[in-house]
């Protein structure tokens, strides 16, 4: 139950009729730390019951890279992966962006060029990879062929 926010959740409730009728729209929500920013998140998405809502959070690691949060919602809709089922992933399945990036490693291009073809930094390339190896448990890229997970059929 949110105290005293009758103001912001005034505003959040016309993000939502906005979204309702087609408009799309976006809202910054800053301040201090504890302040409420993320009840604030809970309550528009307990008013949102009809809508579809895809959440993406960010990693510090990741804060120089350009559009990282829109990148996670579009490997979300691009493999239609809910939010629920992410959850329920266990540890040591890879993500859909690190199976791609061991794919890639597999197939011989370096970490600069898998960072070029997905636009992310090679450093995040090799965050990635470091990710893959120890949930394969294995210590090189030539160990990539036989830990990968096979491909589905085309
Ligand atoms: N308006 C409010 N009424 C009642 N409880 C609130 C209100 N705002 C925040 N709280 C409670 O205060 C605590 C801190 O709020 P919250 O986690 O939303 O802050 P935050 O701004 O997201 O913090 P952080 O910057 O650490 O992420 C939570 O337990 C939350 O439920
Ligand atoms: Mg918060």
């Amino acid at each position: 139950m949110l105290l005293g926010r009758h103001r912001e959740c005034g505003v959040l409730d016309g993000l939502l009729e906005d979204v309702r009728a087609g408009r799309s729209g976006a809202l910054v929500v800053r301040g201090e730390a504890g302040i409420g920013k993320t009840a604030l998140l809970e309550y528009v998405i307990g008013s949102a019951s009809d809508l579809r809502v895809a959440r993406a959070a960010g990693v510090e690691s990741e804060m120089e890279l350009p559009f990282a949060a829109l990148h996670q919602l579009c490997e979300l809709q691009a493999t239609g992966e809910t939010v629920s089922k992410r959850r329920i992933d266990t540890r040591d399945d890879l993500t859909p962006q690190e199976t791609q990036i061991a794919r890639l490693a597999r197939d011989g291009l370096s970490n600069p060029e898998i960072g070029a073809r997905l636009f992310i930094s090679s450093r995040t390339v090799e965050y990635h990879l470091h990710k893959v190896f120890r949930k394969l448990g294995i210590t090189s890229r030539t160990q990539l062929d036989s830990a990968l997970p096979s491909e589905p059929a085309a």
